[in-house]
């Protein structure tokens, strides 16, 4: 439980006894003193009672390392990766994947109902076909030659044989490069869709594997998308052909003609958008992200993409007297920036539909949009990452009738 050479090990530190009752920002089971602060146990359960040792007491908040667990949640399971708890990867591997659900359900409707946004319009979360060996994308540290984590304490680098989230291909190279890399401090490996799409950063001086390939193939919708190094795409393949299929239907079921596609990557939803709308206009930041998606709009004569800050672009657009019907926005996990948010209101779409990959950034900004005369129909999480503390979500907003 506690993990060796961790600062719980420290001799002097206290030992207490919590009730469990939520999950703090990093994962971690929560709980409260007598005077309301949270105490943070990683590797507790919402529900159960552990015994604790405290090794940081803060100004906001205590952190404990668990010692012994007084009564057992009834969705405890054996974590099966040797190194759970060690790794900064996995917070939920001893829970049983239902209640990961449950618990994702409840992280999305107590950020809404935190906002005083209605928590029912909240959905079941989907969950995901294959909650094991899904990811698509790995970002490993490397010391002495070695591919690794860096630990959950004291932030030390740990080796990693194999990881359960990573696809099969992801593992197979990972074994083939370890001991190999004295030539780098950091590796991204990437594999796409087609069994030989695989990217491997930086370039390396092995000759096998082949390496420093710029971009990957990915396929979604039945369409084919490069993806570049620095760019960004859905680490989970088959949650995110569900994403694209809710999308696409909340799009059109309110028969669109132009779709805004915000923050729009390498351009996934704006080109299976476009045939079956008038036009798109696609909005994204990265030149990375802008040189892929304009080469995989190659074809589409309905598709207009701009290279800008979504909120200058949108702004712009506004001024320009664009007209939209809705609004596709799919931001990073810090969400919208207030003026990217008045733009988007004073585009007047008829919906909006919102897909995040942060509860509490996408209640402020829903409470935002229902402010300014938006009204919140429905919220569906996806489980795109088993096993973590992460939760994506799609939310669909309609301008209120009359507005
Ligand atoms: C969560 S990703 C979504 C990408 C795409 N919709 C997809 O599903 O693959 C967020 C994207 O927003 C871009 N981005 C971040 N800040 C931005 C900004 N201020 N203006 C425009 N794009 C931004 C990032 O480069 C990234 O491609």
């Amino acid at each position: 439980m506690a993990e060796p050479g961790s600062p719980a090990a420290h001799a002097g530190d206290d030992i207490i006894e919590v009730e469990l009752d939520g999950l703090g920002p990093r994962g971690d089971a929560c709980g409260r003193d007598d005077d309301g602060k949270p105490i943070y146990v990683a590797g507790g359960i919402p529900g159960e009672r552990v015994r604790a040792r405290v090794y940081k007491r803060g100004r906001i908040s205590t952190s404990a390392e668990m010692i012994a667990l007084l009564r057992p949640s009834p969705h405890r399971v054996e974590a099966p990766c040797p190194l759970f708890g060690h790794c900064n990867g996995c917070q939920l591997q001893h829970v049983a994947i239902e209640r990961q659900l449950a618990i994702k359900h409840a992280m999305v409707a107590d950020q809404l109902g935190a906002v005083g946004l209605e928590p029912a319009c909240v959905r079941a979360p989907l969950a995901a076909p294959s909650p094991w060996h899904y990811r698509n994308h790995a970002r490993f540290t490397v010391k002495r030659g070695r591919l690794g984590f860096v630990r959950r304490h004291r932030h030390a680098f740990f080796e990693v044989p194999q990881c359960l989230l990573m696809e099969p291909r992801i593992n197979a190279l990972l074994a083939t490069l370890q001991g190999r890399l004295h030539e780098t401090t950091q590796c991204n490996i990437r594999v796409g869709a087609p069994d030989d799409a695989i990217s491997i950063q930086p370039r390396l001086s092995l000759d096998e594997p082949a390496s420093g390939q710029p971009f990957v193939i990915e396929v979604l919708g039945g369409r084919s998308f490069r993806v570049s190094t620095p760019a960004f795409f859905q680490v989970h393949r088959a949650q995110a052909e569900r994403m694209v299929e809710l999308v696409r239907a909340a799009v059109l079921e309110v028969g669109a003609t132009v779709v805004l596609d915000a923050f729009a990557g390498v351009g996934t939803f704006a080109a299976l958008l476009a045939a079956h709308v008038e036009h798109v206009i696609a909005v994204e930041e990265s030149g990375p992200a802008v040189r892929d998606a304009s080469y995989n709009f190659g074809g589409l004569s309905n598709v207009a993409l701009r290279l800008g800050k979504a909120e200058q672009v949108l702004r712009a657009m506004v001024d320009e007297g664009t007209a939209i019907d809705v609004a596709l926005v799919d931001p990073p996990r810090a969400g919208c920036l207030p003026d990217a948010l008045d733009a988007i209101v004073a585009l007047r779409p008829r919906r909006v539909v919102y897909v995040s990959c942060d509860p509490g950034s996408l209640a402020r900004d829903l409470r935002a949009m229902v402010d300014r005369g938006y009204a919140l129909s429905w919220v569906q999480p996806l489980d795109m990452f088993p096993h973590t503390v992460h939760v994506e979500a799609i939310a669909v907003l309609d301008r209120a009738a009359g507005d």
